[in-house]
């Protein structure tokens, strides 16, 4: 997905977007969240994915992101806070409503989760924004699973979770006073902590005020939102370990661009030692505001990633720990409270490789071959790298090579066990994608 560099990496794009053999057949339905769904030709969500649907980590009591969340709605008390929205949404919730364009990426069944062409797992909290201005609420605080196809390592899994907020004011002279007001009560606290923000100008050549909107309307909302957001950072890292002890929290604010905010920015902290890429936000088209028929206001949004924020406040060195039953995991956090994980001992990886032909004329998409991995293997694997990629110069064949690590976080893996869940892999690169095994 490429909305949002932060929440992302780089993707590489190996393969062409060509999309083999992964098809349920029509006719058949997938039963997600006890309803049930006919499927079609974009059908690729996994029975490990829908797995995840349930879940709902944000909800449990003491989990680690439930008191990240809980901390990020402290600091909003007079918003609406909303945590239970369905994860199934229309590709017109998640895209057209927010100005997306027809060939956008995001959209593509390589990088997002179909139910069915008519229905998606959200890839980010914004598909709810709508909705929520549609039923009249002006300032809120939305937080939810997020589902993107990826690849696998230690900070990317498939399911994330998001955190939306967003607050609309009257375009007229008591909503501007409204937002001076609250402007100078936010400069002010901010004035008092220790805190060195490296900004960029409210509106620039490349970065432009929407037309309908009055420009010195805009600069006024935007420093409400770039207000509203440092004294959150200063809430969520201010003071802690590796922040402030050796000096002031710095929080440096980019141009970005979203299809549904202009102006737009990301925020990154600097946080022990390193440069983190907390969320993405801006102000809200006025397109968004008709289709959510709000009329006369003008205001902010933003995204922002739990799971990057809780890895380094909570010190959890893996993603894969988030989605962990093992009660040495769970039984070291308590609601409201952030504390220091205390890992337990490493087991040891186990590291295996495949090799294939792929049949003429066909291609395979990474994010085609993690989830199948992921499909077998669970949360046993830690990472998956290609490592060869060749077309035999005489039968022109394309040859791929990948090297999963398998490795589980709570018990050593037994060989056989490796060897049974890594021959799997290969059966069913066998039956889904006609590949024939090196
Ligand atoms: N939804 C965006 C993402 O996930 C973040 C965002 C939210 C940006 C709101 C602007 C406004 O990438």
């Amino acid at each position: 997905m490429h909305f949002l560099r932060p929440l992302v990496r780089q993707r590489r794009t190996l393969f062409s977007r060509q999309y083999a053999n992964l098809r349920a057949d029509p006719g058949k339905y997938v039963t997600v969240l006890k309803e049930q769904y006919p499927t079609d030709q974009m059908t690729n969500i996994t029975p490990t994915i829908i797995s995840k649907l349930p879940l709902r980590l944000h909800t449990q009591p003491s989990h680690p992101l439930s008191t990240l969340r809980a901390l990020i709605e402290s600091h909003f008390p007079t918003y609406a806070h909303l945590s239970s929205l369905s994860p199934l949404v229309t590709p017109y919730q998640n895209f057209d409503l927010l100005s997306f364009p027809q060939d956008h990426p995001g959209r593509s069944v390589t990088d997002s989760y179909y139910v069915n062409k008519d229905l998606m797992l959200r890839t980010h909290t914004s598909a709810h924004e709508v909705d929520v201005f549609s039923k009249g609420t002006e300032k809120w605080l939305l937080t939810a699973d997020v589902y993107r196809r990826d690849e696998i390592d230690g900070s990317h899994y498939p399911v994330f979770h998001q955190t939306e907020g967003a607050r609309i004011f009257s375009a007229d002279a008591s909503g501007m006073k409204e937002v001076e007001e609250d402007n100078a009560r936010l400069l002010n606290h901010l004035k008092r902590s220790n805190i060195i923000i490296e900004d960029v100008p409210h509106i620039s050549a490349a970065n432009p005020c929407q037309p309908a909107h009055d420009p010195k309307h805009t600069e006024l909302i935007a420093m409400n939102l770039k207000l509203s957001l440092n004294s959150l950072m200063l809430h969520l890292f201010g003071g802690r370990v590796g922040a402030t002890e050796e000096g002031p929290l710095r929080v440096r604010w980019i141009e970005a661009t979203f299809p549904w905010t202009t102006p737009s920015y990301e925020v990154e902290v600097f946080f022990r030692g390193k440069w983190l890429e907390i969320l993405g936000c801006g102000v809200i088209k006025q397109a968004t505001l008709d289709n959510s028929n709000v009329q006369n206001k003008l205001g902010w949004a933003f995204g922002l990633g739990l799971e990057r924020i809780a890895m380094v406040l909570f010190s959890i060195p893996d993603i894969r720990l988030f989605w962990s039953l093992d009660s040495r995991f769970l039984s070291q956090f308590n609601q409201g409270e952030i504390t220091t994980f205390q890992s337990y001992s490493k087991y040891p990886a186990c590291v295996k490789d495949v090799s294939f032909w792929l049949p003429e004329n066909t291609s395979l998409h990474e994010n085609d071959f993690c989830d199948l991995v992921r499909d077998v293997a669970g949360d046993i694997v830690e990472d998956v790298k290609m490592i060869d990629d060749f077309i035999h110069p005489k039968t022109n064949k394309r040859s791929l090579c990948y090297r999963i690590n398998y490795r589980s976080m709570d018990r050593s893996l037994v060989n056989d066990e490796t060897n049974e869940i890594h021959s799997q892999v290969g059966s069913r690169l066998r039956d889904r994608f006609g590949v024939e095994i090196r």
